[in-house]
């Protein structure tokens, strides 16, 4: 196989300009050309059931268990009004464990397991220090009121000043690790990092591993290299010591990851900075981490129409109990199942699904008014074989930069095997959209299965569009004409954005909901495609995100975790906590996309230039 071509430019001394470009359009002719299924699917069909409890469970730490138990009994003292089971598993400990374990035992309690709400307080107040006290306020060394170059396109003075104070929240979100947490480790639930963080806000105290790409895309629109660069730094630490990036950097998330767009980061912030030093560093544990998601329980193979095997990655979290920051909640839920088998897999699942960042959603559910039947595990997602797609192209890219040919060759191969896969399980030429495909029950990573129509997923997500955000997909004028005729009928775009589903389930990740990353991926795709129509559609996106964002920023004073797209200026509901205000991606995505597309002068912001 011949490798891509790699142009260099040469580099501006401050090291703020573009270096380099990557090219990959030799890739894109060794690539080419989809190969459809050319069929209708049908209804979901039921795969033959299996041995469905795989992968080794440790117990998590001594503290992590203990505070799952101030945890039920915070909830049976206080109740459910405004209960947050987070906010338990944060605590950090004054004492050792055994000393607190001794004093919470003598807790008076009555036959319920409840405490009285004074002593639980005054026992609370003595022996712990307050969630997230062990994240401390950090001035971001590059944070400027009002940085050079700041947003070019933006003309308008309204929409400047709000951008000017979105960009602000930066300051707002910046944390580091205690160095209490080094000193007695054992205290807290935190894990100690190397660099400052960027955190999403309210009851997110910690860093998220794929929230950090939407915050570094809106760092870099504020053009705080350090700082984007130092997440990354942290990132790689956690590929250093788990061998993957977790979920988030707590001691509960040790036992799964989250949508992998580290290679994304890394490749961003190397556009913008020319720091040849960060991809150096960052490729090694880039092939750490895809090996992760290759290998094990991760990795499935399915035998398509044509006899050629494919192998494709799925969510699977190395845990089957209750998540411990969702404990009590996860409990009732597993209560409607009735042996233990049962409720292991089901707890599997959930973590399963936290791992995809789409907690919780009709997505990955049996039966979509069923919450127990959640199946993550049993199915193929298309976004995340994006991503993994990506993380192979970037990987090439990356080695390219530091001349590692092998690693060039292998990672094409890797690539080319991967687009091919994507080709054929999940592509559907009748809708024009990739579809996630389910697998038999208790799939593991030795067995081959026949690929068959009726096991796509043929309901509307968001994700089934997500594809078209890398270049590979929007480089190719025909998908991108079939694809942006099939979004424009699927119902999903809305007043005020993209909705996640057409489903309209109380689940945070369905109908009506809008989240900020799908809404990016979608417009940077279709705005990076040669089509004029899908470029217009792509910015009249964007100004609905914006809009709706700017209403429900003037109205509450802050920024959202999602939105309702119903309805310009609206936020969003559903699921298993109160709506978060912050927020590190939604702020990302509303300065990412005014970087791209700015905003005229003369043009009124709000819903129907209402508020202005
Ligand atoms: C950075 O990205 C832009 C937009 O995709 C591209 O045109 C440019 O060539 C890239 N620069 C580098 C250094 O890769
Ligand atoms: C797969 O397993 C789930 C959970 O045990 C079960 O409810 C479902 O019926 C199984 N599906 C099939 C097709 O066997
Ligand atoms: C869970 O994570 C911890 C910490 O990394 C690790 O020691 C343990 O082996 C993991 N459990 C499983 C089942 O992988
Ligand atoms: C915990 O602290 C108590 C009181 O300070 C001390 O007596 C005990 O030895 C400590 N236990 C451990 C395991 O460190
Ligand atoms: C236990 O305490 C709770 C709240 O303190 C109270 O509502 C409940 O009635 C008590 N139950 C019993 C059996 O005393
Ligand atoms: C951000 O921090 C400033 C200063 O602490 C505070 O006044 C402001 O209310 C904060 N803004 C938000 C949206 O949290
Ligand atoms: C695909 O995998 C199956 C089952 O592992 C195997 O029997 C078959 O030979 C493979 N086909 C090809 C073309 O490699
Ligand atoms: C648990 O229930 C499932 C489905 O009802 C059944 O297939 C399985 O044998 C049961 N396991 C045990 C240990 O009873
Ligand atoms: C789906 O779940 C609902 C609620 O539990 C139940 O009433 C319905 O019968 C289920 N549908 C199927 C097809 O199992
Ligand atoms: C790697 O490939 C490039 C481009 O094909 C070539 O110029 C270079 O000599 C190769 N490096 C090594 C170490 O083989």
């Amino acid at each position: 196989m011949r490798t891509a071509s790699f142009h260099s430019r040469s580099s501006n001394s401050n090291g703020n300009h573009p270096v380099s470009s990557f090219s990959l359009s030799l890739l894109f002719l060794l690539l080419a050309s989809v190969s459809a299924s050319g069929t209708v699917p049908k209804a979901m069909s039921k795969p033959a059931t299996g041995n469905f409890d795989r992968g080794p469970v440790i117990p998590t730490t001594p503290l992590v268990t203990f505070l799952e138990h101030v945890q039920e009994t915070a909830l049976a003292t206080f109740g459910q009004k405004d209960f947050d089971p987070k906010l338990y598993v944060d605590l950090s400990l004054k004492s050792n464990l055994s000393t607190t374990v001794t004093a919470f035992h003598k807790l008076p309690r009555n036959a319920t397991g409840s405490v009285s709400i004074p002593d639980f307080k005054e026992f609370m107040h003595e022996y712990f220090d307050g969630a997230g006290n062990d994240l401390v306020y950090a001035e971001p060394p590059d944070f400027v009121p009002e940085p050079d170059g700041f947003l070019p396109k933006v003309k308008n003075p309204q929409v400047r000043a709000w951008a000017l104070e979105v960009h602000a929240l930066w300051k707002n979100l910046s944390r580091r690790v205690s160095c209490s947490v080094s000193e007695r480790p054992e205290f807290h639930t935190l894990l100690p990092l190397p660099g400052p963080v960027v955190i999403p806000g309210s009851r997110f105290r910690e860093v998220y591993y794929w929230d950090s790409y939407w915050v570094i895309r809106g760092l870099l629109a504020s053009k705080m290299y350090k700082t984007a660069k130092a997440i990354v730094t942290n990132l790689i630490y956690l590929i250093d010591t788990y061998g993957y990036v977790l979920n988030g950097a707590r001691a509960y998330y040790t036992n799964r990851s989250q949508p992998p767009l580290l290679s994304a980061m890394v490749y961003d912030i190397y556009n913008r900075t020319g720091d040849l030093d960060l991809v150096k560093k960052a490729l090694p544990a880039l092939l750490k981490e895809h090996q992760f998601w290759n290998s094990g329980i991760h990795k499935v193979n399915v035998q398509d129409n044509r006899g050629r095997n494919h192998t494709l990655s799925r969510y699977y979290a190395m845990w089957n109990k209750p998540r411990p920051e969702s404990s009590t909640t996860d409990k009732v839920h597993a209560s409607k199942l009735l042996n233990a088998s049962e409720k292991e897999q089901f707890y599997r699942e959930l973590a399963s699904v936290a791992e995809s960042g789409w907690d919780f959603s009709t997505r990955w559910m049996r039966n979509t008014s069923d919450f127990t039947t959640l199946a993550i595990t049993s199915i193929l997602p298309v976004d995340l074989n994006i991503f993994i797609l990506k993380m192979e192209l970037d990987i090439v890219s990356m080695a390219q930069i530091v001349g590692d040919n092998k690693t060039v060759e292998s990672f094409l191969k890797s690539a080319q095997a991967r687009k091919e896969a994507i080709d054929s399980v999940f592509w559907n030429e009748e809708n024009g959209q990739w579809l996630d495909y389910w697998i038999s029950n208790g799939t593991g990573s030795q067995e081959c299965q026949r690929w068959k129509a009726s096991n796509q997923n043929n309901n509307a997500f968001a994700s089934n569009f997500v594809p078209i955000w890398i270049d590979l997909f929007n480089s190719d004028t025909c998908i991108v004409e079939k694809v942006r005729k099939s979004f424009q009928s699927s119902g999903l775009l809305g007043a005020a954005g993209i909705a996640t589903s057409l489903t309209r389930s109380e689940e945070q990740w369905d109908f009506p909901n809008g989240w900020a990353p799908l809404q990016h991926m979608i417009v940077e795709g279709l705005g990076k495609s040669g089509s004029q129509e899908a470029k217009s559609m792509a910015q009249d996106i964007a100004m609905r995100w914006i809009n709706t964002n700017y209403v429900a920023y003037k109205e509450t004073g802050a920024m959202h975790e999602k939105y309702n797209v119903e309805k310009c200026g609206d936020i969003g509901g559903g699921g298993e906590y109160i709506p978060q205000t912050g927020f590190g991606w939604s702020n990302g995505v509303v300065l990412a996309f005014l970087e791209e597309f700015g905003w005229p002068a003369d043009l009124k912001i709000g819903c129907n230039g209402v508020l202005l």
